[in-house]
């Protein structure tokens, strides 16, 4: 893994952005998978902007999504499905054609689960994620304790992602289980970009980074992917410098 620590978090949306400009230059028909959440949009942001002045094309593109609170669909306000519908594949015009996510709403949510695996199976796994970390180390919803052999995957979600996940919503929402993309398409993906931001996000760093490999900490894995690079804030980053 490679580590960036930067003064800002704007440098990091940047540096996230460029990367995936290049990814995508080298593989315009690149699989792509973007976390959703509060990190990633600004880089979202910068991408729409590059697009615009043609530096990106996304159109041979395909997307899927990563993870999704079950129930909800891109008509949920704050679901992963709307928050990367509105500040991605609508703003940049993305066919529906490339765009895959499991469907909460079906009766059989193992078919749900099997039909994305063989999406990304057919494709040869996912060529780049964007991935942000939870406060309890979770990767998409891969909560802890979570198999690093899974593929996708019904969660009973954390205590903490219960909580903090109230924040993407207007109004409290129960939130119960959650369905995401495994572990393994994770360490399967051939590039990935991790961005963190803030102090609350800490400790997560400090394990993805120096801690045991443990599946309590699901981020630790990512200690083994071959072709990981992390863009971190100085505040998300701040136990490392004291680690050093
Ligand atoms: P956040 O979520 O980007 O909203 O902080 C990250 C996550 O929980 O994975």
């Amino acid at each position: 893994m490679n580590v960036k620590v930067n003064d800002s978090f704007e440098e990091s949306s940047l540096a996230a952005a460029d990367l995936i400009i290049e990814t995508v230059k080298e593989k315009p028909d690149s699989m792509i998978c973007f976390a959703a959440g509060s990190t990633p949009i600004r880089t979202f942001e910068i991408l729409i902007n590059k697009s615009k002045s043609s530096l990106i094309d996304f159109s041979n593109c395909t997307f899927v999504g990563l993870d999704e609170w079950i129930g909800m669909d891109k008509n949920d306000k704050g679901s992963c499905q709307e928050t990367l519908y509105t500040s991605l594949f609508v703003p940049l015009n993305i066919s529906s054609q490339n765009i895959h996510f499991f469907n909460t709403k079906s009766s059989n949510l193992r078919v749900e689960c099997k039909k994305i695996d063989q999406i990304i199976a057919n494709n040869g796994n996912i060529d780049l994620m964007l991935l942000g970390i939870g406060q309890n180390g979770h990767l998409g919803f891969n909560e802890p304790g979570v198999s690093f052999d899974s593929f996708s995957h019904v969660v009973n979600l954390s205590e903490v992602t219960k909580t903090v996940g109230q924040k993407y919503f207007e109004g409290s929402r129960e939130l119960s289980m959650g369905i995401t993309l495994g572990i393994r398409h994770i360490l399967d993906a051939k590039c990935l970009i991790v961005l963190a931001s803030g102090i609350k996000k800490n400790k997560a760093v400090y394990e993805m980074v120096h801690g045991k490999i443990t599946n309590e900490w699901p981020v630790s894995i990512l200690q083994t992917h071959k072709n990981c690079q992390a863009f971190l804030d100085k505040e998300a980053a701040c136990l490392l410098n004291e680690a050093q």
